[in-house]
């Protein structure tokens, strides 16, 4: 760890091995910050070393198995030392679709343990490092959780699993931001539209998926996953992503949710009546 010691600000991003987390660590690499990045293989972690050089250190972590997390925890302890971490980036994620009544229960529980548990177990254990230790010196840390503009907000059909986990996100941040007040810890929600990204790669996979061939859910599984598509072919540019982010990482008072976007309506969405919502899905 010696060669991130010439760096300043501390942060960790969850699930670094690709689409954002790892463009974020790129960003965060370039303006000087020290970022320790979680992969789950050994041999994505090498990679991204290789990659980000200087400034970048891997940990090796499942999100969801807390002896992982409270390893690389201690990683990041050692180095910060006496220090506070700046910010803790709660990105790692998967995307689960499908029909409820046909969607594997290892599935559903995978996509609720990687962001809702995940979630917890990182900001638990990176508590005290971000200044629920009154002894550590320095400004108190930050949490960046990331949503998602419509899932975090509005249930959509097949996406059952996808959305729950991101309206629990949404309530757990909001429970948090209200509870770490009395250290001065901030919990930002960045919510974006669609990032063009290996998660999409789920989708296309999703649209092979033929489990509910034969059932009335067939027709309308696919015109979900076909307009998912076209949402894919206009995202927003992942660098811009992760200006927002380190915005609501490094701004003196963030707002409370970030919704990057280049589909603006979808901003508005989550206020248009549900009846009226039902009526478009
Ligand atoms: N792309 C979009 O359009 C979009 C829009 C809104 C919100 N989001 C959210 O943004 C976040 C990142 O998504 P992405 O698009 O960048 O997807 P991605 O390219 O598939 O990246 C997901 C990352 O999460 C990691 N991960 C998954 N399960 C994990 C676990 N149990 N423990 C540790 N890491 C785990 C993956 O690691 P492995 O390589 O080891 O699997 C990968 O590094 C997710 O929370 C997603 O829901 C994405």
């Amino acid at each position: 760890m010696e060669k991130l010691k010439s760096n300043g600000k501390a942060v960790v991003v969850t699930g670094s091995s690709s689409g954002i987390g790892k463009d974020l660590c790129r960003a965060l690499v370039s303006e000087g910050y020290t970022v320790f990045g979680t992969t789950r293989s050994k041999n994505d972690s090498a990679i991204l070393s290789e990659e980000l050089g200087v400034g970048f250190e891997p940990l090796i972590m499942d999100v969801t198995i807390e002896s992982q997390v409270l390893k690389a925890r201690n990683k990041v302890g050692e180095f910060l030392g006496d220090g506070k971490l700046f910010a803790l980036i709660n990105n790692a994620g998967v995307a689960t679709l499908g029909p409820v009544e046909f969607m594997p229960t290892a599935d559903f529980v995978a996509q609720m343990d990687t962001k809702v548990l995940g979630t917890f177990l990182c900001t638990k254990l990176f508590l005290p490092m971000l200044g629920t230790n009154t002894q550590l010196v320095g400004s108190p840390g930050r949490i960046v959780n990331i949503s998602s503009i419509l899932g975090g907000k509005i249930g959509s059909p097949f996406m059952s699993a996808y959305c729950a986990s991101k309206h629990a996100i949404e309530a757990f941040s909001e429970s948090l931001r209200r509870e770490l007040r009395v250290y001065g810890i901030k919990v930002v929600i960045v919510a974006p539209g669609s990032i063009s990204t290996p998660i999409w790669t789920t989708l296309r996979n999703h649209l092979n998926n033929t489990s509910c061939s034969g059932t009335e859910y067939y027709r309308p599984f696919k015109k979900v996953l076909h307009s998912l598509e076209r949402f894919d072919k206009n995202s927003l540019p992942i660098e811009e992503l992760s200006k927002v982010i380190i915005k609501s990482m490094e701004t003196k008072n963030p707002r409370i949710r970030y919704t990057p976007t280049k589909e603006y309506s979808q901003k508005l969405w989550p206020f248009f009546p549900k009846t009226l919502l039902d009526k478009f899905f």
